[in-house]
């Protein structure tokens, strides 16, 4: 299935995409990871404000459309069924979006504002699987350390709280209304995303099984 995940940042998307990777078999498709992954790319020809993504991702700004439109077109192209996460973030990458490919089920996680500062600013990934936790809702056995793999856990440069809150602001220009978007074609499946990640995963598997 071709599956969109959405939500402000901190709702739980990177969470609820490796279950819907282990479950359905699909490719997790997501901006951030690839970008993440090109922080230091030299996008100067580009003649933008900035010349590499992580001086936008530093900033909690959107890195802009021509940069990750090339990213997601190349993902999707070599992917037979997807999650894809973090794409569109705004109504022009909507459009992109809807002339790429066709989606069987767009979900939301919807999350109060004041929880996701609090999810943020605790998650820790590991550095070499790339599995997330939270210092307090989903502790690693050990401080520091992957469970999965023995792995070290770091924090991501963006999760600081000021950033945080920056994202969260963006989103809310930006990004909400790329949720109205599917709404109004009747499309989206809203899930409430401020329950544990079981009961999350739960309405996420129903919702896929409902529509894809
Ligand atoms: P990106 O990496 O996409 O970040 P984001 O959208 O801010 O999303 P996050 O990864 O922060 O949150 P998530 O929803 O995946 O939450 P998670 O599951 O980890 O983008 C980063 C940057 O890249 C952007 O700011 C931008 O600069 C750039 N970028 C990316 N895509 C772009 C695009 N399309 N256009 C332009 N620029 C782009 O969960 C968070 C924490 O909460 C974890 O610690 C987790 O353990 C915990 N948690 C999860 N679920 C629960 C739960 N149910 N209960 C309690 N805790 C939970
Ligand atoms: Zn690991």
């Amino acid at each position: 299935p071709h599956i969109l995940i959405l939500g402000a940042p901190g709702a739980g998307k990177g969470t609820q995409s490796d279950n819907i990777v282990e479950e359905f078999g699909v490719e997790h498709v997501t901006t951030g990871d690839a970008l993440r992954a090109n922080k230091e790319m030299d996008i100067s020809h580009l003649g933008l404000e900035y010349d590499t993504p992580g001086e936008y991702m530093d900033r909690g700004e959107l890195v802009p459309d021509e940069v990750v439109n090339e990213i997601v077109e190349t993902a999707l192209d070599e992917a037979d069924g997807y999650v894809l996460d973090g794409y569109p973030r705004n109504l022009d990458q909507a459009e992109t979006l809807s002339e790429m490919t066709d989606l069987d089920a767009v979900l939301y996680l919807d999350v109060d504002e004041d929880v996701l500062v609090e999810r943020l600013t605790g998650r820790r990934v590991c550095e070499e699987c790339g599995a997330t936790y939270h210092v307090e809702f989903s502790p690693p056995e050990e401080e520091g350390v992957c469970d999965a793999c023995g792995g070290d856990l770091y924090q991501r440069e963006d999760d600081t709280e000021e950033t945080a809150r920056e994202r969260i602001r963006v989103y809310e220009e930006n990004t909400a209304p790329v949720v109205e978007f599917y709404d109004d074609r009747g499309s989206l499946v809203s899930i409430d995303g401020d329950q544990t990640p079981d009961e999350v995963w739960e309405d996420v598997k129903d919702a896929i099984e409902a529509n894809a």
